[in-house]
């Protein structure tokens, strides 16, 4: 959208939240924030965006790297004061509207964003607020009207009377103001009497003053106006926004039996068929086929899980799982792993960085780090790649259908070609070849009649 821009607010200092980063940056449903305002704005085909950064800025800055412009506001002197730190990079912009909007309120969303705009521009606005009613309207601005509807001003908290501060329509802190009318009115803005800080809000009464009209939009979803100014109303904030995740989960056909433990971030994509158990988290860009069941008990980050995928109990991160493939129960898979199509892993195993390939099997209490594994082989118990020297991690690379037996150390880097064996105890640091039997172990001795003239046990005669 070429003729309109953003402003997003978030230099404040967040006190409440005790937090050592800006209040933009804590999260909700595990995403910051501002990542939220940030997703809204570009569903919305805004793609110039400012953001007033303060308190903790650097951090801000960047976490949202070259995506928005960048302006600082030193000293935190009130919404309107933080909006004028706006105004060099506003005069050098083409756009005609701009938007201002909180970084401490996550649920706005597009339709209200447009609709918003559409209400602005059919009206000719200089301003067009965003309202919605709230049952306990305590500490927004309240929006004040004329008798004949026209909104004449906000009035803050701190600063309203009793008569005021009884009405329940709100400000949510999402505005769309003309350009030339946002300048005009911030070069005149002045402090609160009462507090001392210069008001976003005060450019309204400003505007009317100059006989332009101001306008509300009135969200359809009261919840736009919801921010976090301490952990508790951030809880509340993720309480919402997990029952709509949820529920939208439901309505695509994922069975969520019981949604004790479940947490589900907004991002995250399921085909219909799938099953969430109890206790299972899946966040950042992860998406999961049909037919899965996930969980009990399980973490799934970053990570891409095929159809008629089963984890149970399993920490699963950054990493990739074919069609059929069985993981768990108390198996950890660490970034950067690929399994193939129908691959089973089992009890207390972790793969790192690593490949394997169809149908491989690594049952129970193995290590595999830093491998290629090809399609067929099948891990004993108690195997492992011998990865690490001190120094300098190596690769191992294990060809089709090779059989790892028990108690395996593979010392890389070392190669096990097709189909060879390796037997149980054997510490293979030499490669494999191809349909052969390594073994790297001293052979067994008996001593018979030893127990018998030794007599090692107690109370033996
Ligand atoms: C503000 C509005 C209020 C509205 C509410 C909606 C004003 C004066 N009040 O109140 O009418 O109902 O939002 O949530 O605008 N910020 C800065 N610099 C500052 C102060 C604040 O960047 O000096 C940023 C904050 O980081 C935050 C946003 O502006 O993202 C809003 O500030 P906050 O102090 O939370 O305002 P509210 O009291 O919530
Ligand atoms: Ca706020």
């Amino acid at each position: 959208m070429s003729n309109a821009c953003a402003v997003i607010l978030a230099a404040g200092e967040g006190k409440r939240m005790k937090a050592a980063m800006p209040k933009a940056m804590t999260e909700v449903l595990f995403q910051p924030m501002i990542d939220w305002v940030l997703d809204a704005l570009d569903e919305s085909g805004i793609s110039e965006k400012l953001l007033i950064v303060g308190h903790y800025g650097e951090q801000l800055e960047e976490y949202v790297g070259g995506e928005c412009g960048i302006a600082w506001q030193k000293e935190r002197l009130g919404t309107g004061h933080a909006a004028m730190q706006a105004v060099p990079a506003l005069e050098k912009s083409s756009a005609d509207h701009v938007l201002i909007l909180n970084g401490d309120a996550p649920f706005v969303d597009t339709d209200t964003i447009l609709g918003a705009l559409k209400a602005h521009e059919e009206n000719g606005d200089a301003v067009t607020v965003v309202s919605a009613e709230l049952a306990d309207p305590t500490g927004y601005g309240r929006i004040l009207k004329n008798e004949s509807g026209e909104l004449q001003r906000i009035v803050e908290q701190k600063d309203g009377t009793p008569e005021e501060l009884a009405v329940c329509e709100v400000n949510s802190g999402v505005m769309w103001f003309r350009k030339k009318d946002l300048l005009s009115a911030l070069a005149r803005l002045a402090p609160s009497k009462v507090t001392g800080e210069y008001y976003l809000t005060d450019t309204i009464a400003l505007l009317k003053e100059d006989g332009k009209r101001t306008g509300v939009y009135t969200a359809a979803n009261s919840n736009v106006v919801l921010g976090a100014n301490d952990r508790l109303q951030l809880l509340e904030l993720n309480d919402i926004a997990r029952k709509e995740v949820l529920k939208k989960h439901l309505q695509n056909g994922v069975d969520i039996p019981c949604i004790d433990g479940i947490l589900i971030g907004k991002d995250v994509t399921i085909e219909p068929g799938t099953q969430i158990l109890p206790n299972t988290i899946l966040k950042g860009s992860t998406t999961v086929g049909k037919d899965c069941v996930l969980g009990p008990n399980t973490m799934v980050y970053d990570s891409t899980i095929g159809d008629g995928v089963l984890l149970n109990n399993v920490f699963f991160e950054d990493s990739v799982i074919e069609n059929g493939g069985n993981v768990g129960p108390f198996s950890h898979i660490r970034p950067n792993s690929h399994l193939s199509e129908n691959v089973h892993v089992g009890n207390f195993v972790e793969i790192k960085n690593s490949n394997i390939g169809n149908g491989t099997k690594v049952p129970h209490l193995t290590y595999v780090g830093d491998s290629d594994v090809g399609a067929g082989c099948n891990f004993g118990c108690g195997s492992l790649t011998v990865n690490y020297d001190g120094k300098v991690k190596h690769r191992t690379t294990i060809e089709d259908h090779a059989f790892i037996g028990c108690n395996t150390n593979l010392v890389a880097p070392v190669k096990v070609g097709a189909w060879a064996f390796t037997a149980a105890g054997s510490t293979i640091t030499e490669d494999v070849p191809e349909n052969s039997l390594a073994i790297a172990r001293s052979f067994q001795k008996n001593i018979e009649g030893w127990v018998t003239r030794k007599k090692p046990y107690k109370n033996m005669k």
